[in-house]
């Protein structure tokens, strides 16, 4: 046989063994009476490409639209858009539904954290290791470092507000949310506010990690040659995250030397290692790392979206803003002074405006796939069989239109009832977070700093002016910001 015989022959099997799968699963797959395109039943191309150009959770809120409650996004996956499934199915407390590892793997910095784990067991444990740091008493005591930041920040827009100088909204509230996690998690702020024009590379390489993730998904083997390739390029954007993971790393080796803050608040990297030591399960520095650069990517661009897209909604509404300002102005009368996380959160238009804004800009609006346990799963006419990946996603959630109509549109009035149960029917819907035990484990924080920051710059400065017309977003697992968000604002006059 000639080389040529064994190609055709090679190239004849594989275009059989291409026809059999294309007929196998628009034909007999399980799948095959879900409706959806026919390209997502022939290969999971059309997700890829609806993932790569940022359009994944649109597109399958359309197809939703025009389909019904579940529709067929791949040849083993499909979505499902019903509060029900998503609330006690998929993402409740003890959920039988575990991750899908072709799409959380490409998000691993070293050995599977908390977000990746997909086994229960290990997942409960490293759970509870970390259910201190992220308590509501944890987080009140960081609260003074959170005002800290903020104070920082409002003497640099002090400064620019005095120099007539515009700023990228976006950017700001990235280094601002940089500032709080570096901090919360490893006891060092980056200080990212004060660099010029809000930008840290940090951010930029924050950006190149999210788009070579989906691109992973698809070629999992390109990985690890890929990120070991480009951090001996000596581009600063590639040396980021090595440097990152320096700056963990020597603040896991000052712990043993020392303590708590005055107002008794530990770094979250701290109280896990000690509590892995307490617990008996302990925990290499490796996983440590791993896990402290996954919480820094986990609540940086998740904060800062709901800051960017609340702030830009509150400042362009003369109305939103007169309000919320009237409110802050009677609980702290002097701007620069700092009031009491309780107290904000007792502010009721504050309150609404911060739940709205979170529901508003959805920082994390993709699917997140589970997948079928043993048992299986009926809906309606289908029956889904053990194995198929499965999925539900905050976007379906927060821009129902059934519970909260015109749901493109900021408005924190909706939030405004006096019926309690009107209000729980607006909270069942209500999945920023996600939901049950493998919802945020950082909400009690992105909350307080939330709070913190839209009470703090909307007491303290006003719009001069607004520079762009409209938002370019996609979203690629998190919010990015295609048109830089650039505006002006003062310092607000007594
Ligand atoms: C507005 C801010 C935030 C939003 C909207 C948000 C949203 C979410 C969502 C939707 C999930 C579920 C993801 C999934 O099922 O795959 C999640 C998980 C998680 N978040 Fe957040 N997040 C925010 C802030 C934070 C912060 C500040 C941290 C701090 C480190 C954090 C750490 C985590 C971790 C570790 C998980 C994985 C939890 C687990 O699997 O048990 N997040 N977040």
């Amino acid at each position: 046989m000639t080389v040529l015989d064994n190609f055709s022959t090679l190239a004849g099997l594989a275009f059989c063994l291409g026809a059999v799968s294309v007929l196998y699963r628009l034909l007999f797959s399980p799948l095959r009476n879900v409706p959806g395109p026919r390209l997502a039943a022939l290969s999971s191309i059309w997700l890829w490409v609806q993932d790569m150009t940022g359009n994944s959770p649109q597109s399958i809120s359309k197809l939703h639209k025009s389909l019904g409650p579940i529709v067929r996004i791949g040849p083993n996956e499909i979505s499902i858009d019903d509060i029900e499934i998503h609330n006690r199915v998929l993402y409740c407390q003890a959920p039988k539904y575990m991750k899908a590892a072709y799409f959380y793997d490409p998000f691993k910095t070293g050995p599977s954290g908390i977000f990746q784990s997909s086994e229960p067991k290990e997942h409960s444990t490293l759970r509870r290791l970390v259910s201190k740091p992220f308590s509501r008493k944890s987080v009140l005591q960081f609260e003074p470092e959170i005002w800290k930041s903020v104070d920082m920040l409002s003497d640099v827009l002090r400064q620019h507000g005095k120099a007539n100088n515009t700023f990228d909204l976006s950017k700001m509230s990235r280094c601002l949310s940089l500032d709080f996690i570096t901090n919360f998690t490893y006891g060092e702020s980056m200080q990212a506010v004060l660099s010029p024009e809000f930008h840290d590379d940090v951010l930029d390489a924050f950006d190149s990690f999210a788009v070579s993730n989906f691109l992973f998904m698809m070629i999992p083997s390109l990985r690890q040659p890929s990120i070991t390739l480009l951090s001996m390029l000596p581009f600063k954007v590639f040396q980021a995250i090595p440097s990152m993971r320096r700056r963990v790393q020597k603040a896991l080796e000052r712990y043993d030397s020392t303590g708590k803050s005055s107002s008794g608040f530990q770094p979250l990297l701290q109280a896990e290692h000690a509590a892995s030591i307490a617990q008996n399960y302990p925990l290499s520095k490796d996983f440590l790392v791993a896990d402290g650069l996954a919480d820094i990517f986990a609540g940086t661009d998740t904060t800062s979206t709901t800051l960017t897209l609340t702030l830009n909604e509150i400042f362009s509404n003369p109305r939103v803003y007169g309000r919320l300002h009237a409110e802050l102005k009677r609980a702290i009368p002097n701007p620069s002074d700092t009031a009491e996380l309780s107290n904000l959160e007792s502010l009721p238009y504050l309150a609404a405006c911060v739940k709205e804004g979170l529901r508003f800009s959805t920082p994390v609006r993709s699917r997140l796939p589970r997948v079928t346990p043993e048992s299986g799963l009926t809906y309606g006419k289908h029956f889904i069989p053990s194995g198929t990946f499965i999925s539900s996603s905050p976007y379906l959630m927060n821009y129902n239109e059934t519970v909260f109509p015109d749901p493109c549109t900021y408005k924190p009035e909706r939030w405004l009832l006096d019926n309690p149960a009107e209000i729980k029917q607006l909270d069942n819907c209500w999945a920023p977070f996600s939901k049950g035990s493998r919802g945020c484990i950082g909400i009690n924080l992105a909350m307080a700093e939330i709070y913190i920051t839209i009470a703090a710059i909307v007491r303290r400065f006003e719009l001069v002016e607004k520079k762009f017309r409209e938002l370019k977003i996609r979203e690629i697992f998190g919010v990015i910001f295609d048109e830089p968000l650039v505006m002006k604002l003062k310092s607000v006059q007594e």
